[in-house]
């Protein structure tokens, strides 16, 4: 028995890092994955994948800005499997740490930065709020980030999206929890995919971004994957409306 049999899970941003590695190992661990993502190359690599190594899993083109199209993902994934359970809102933007000052942020990236890190998920929550209820509750993973518990990381517009996200978990949890719906924020810190390219191919700025973390280095997308698989499964049956780092130390200091 998988730690996720019987289960039905969306997992936004699953092309690519950490939303792939929570798409695979989910199926490993026995839940029917509905993989999203605006690009649908990755993707259905991701899919296919999964699906040949005896997973199951399908892949559905989607922008997580988009209500209508939110909507269209919980329809196709109760079309498929009949049900819905999970919704891991890991989609997202990313910060170039010093690169960003306030002097050099305008309204348009402030609002596209709200509007694909935070809007998308209370458009998410929102969406699968019927379906979960209809299943007797489920578990909702916001992907935030540690630039959502301190500032100074990574630009105030991702700063201020991803610290959103932390406030938005604690209010679905406390309005959800009567419904048996389980809502929870998970703060990364410096994890190894594409989104910090910018970064890991740079040998100075890779050592300015470790030093200030206790463990001494990035993380890999699988290890916050297993935290992700944790907060899904009902082994976390008791946990709501917390956040959690990981981060290798570094919002501990
Ligand atoms: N990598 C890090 O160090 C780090 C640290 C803290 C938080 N995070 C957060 O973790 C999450 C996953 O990021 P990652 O590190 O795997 O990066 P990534 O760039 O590898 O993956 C992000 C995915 O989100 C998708 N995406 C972006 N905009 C979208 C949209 N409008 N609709 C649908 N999909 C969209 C991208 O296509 C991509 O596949 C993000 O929310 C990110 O902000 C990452």
């Amino acid at each position: 028995m998988g730690r996720l049999s019987g289960k039905v899970a969306i997992i936004t941003g699953a092309a690519s890092g950490q939303g792939a590695a929570e798409a695979r190992l989910f199926a490993r661990e026995g839940a029917k994955v509905v993989a999203t993502d605006i690009q649908i190359e990755l993707l259905e690599n991701v899919v296919m994948e999964i699906v040949a190594s005896g997973g199951e899993a399908i892949a559905v083109q989607h922008d997580v800005t988009n209500e209508e199209q939110w909507n269209e993902v919980v329809k196709i994934t109760v079309g498929t499997y009949g049900k819905l359970d999970t919704l891991v809102n890991n989609a997202g933007i990313g910060g170039a740490p010093g690169f960003a000052l306030i002097d050099d942020v305008d309204l348009a990236a402030w609002n596209k930065f709200m509007t694909v890190n935070s809007t998308s998920q209370f458009l998410g929550i929102k969406s699968v709020i019927p379906e979960l209820r209809k299943s007797g509750g489920g578990s909702i993973v916001n992907i935030s980030s540690m630039a959502g518990l301190v500032g100074g990381a990574a630009g105030i517009h991702y700063t201020a999206s991803k610290g959103a996200i932390r406030l938005l978990s604690k209010d679905a949890a406390v309005e959800l929890g009567p419904d048996n719906i389980r809502v929870n924020s998970v703060h990364p810190g410096f994890i190894d995919t594409p989104m910090v390219s910018i970064v890991t191919e740079n040998e100075d700025a890779t050592k300015a971004a470790l030093m200030g973390i206790p463990l001494g280095r990035a993380a890999q997308p699988e290890e916050v994957a297993n935290l992700v698989l944790f907060l899904a499964s009902d082994e976390s049956s008791y946990i709501t409306g917390a956040e959690i780092a990981i981060d290798g130390g570094a919002t501990a200091k």
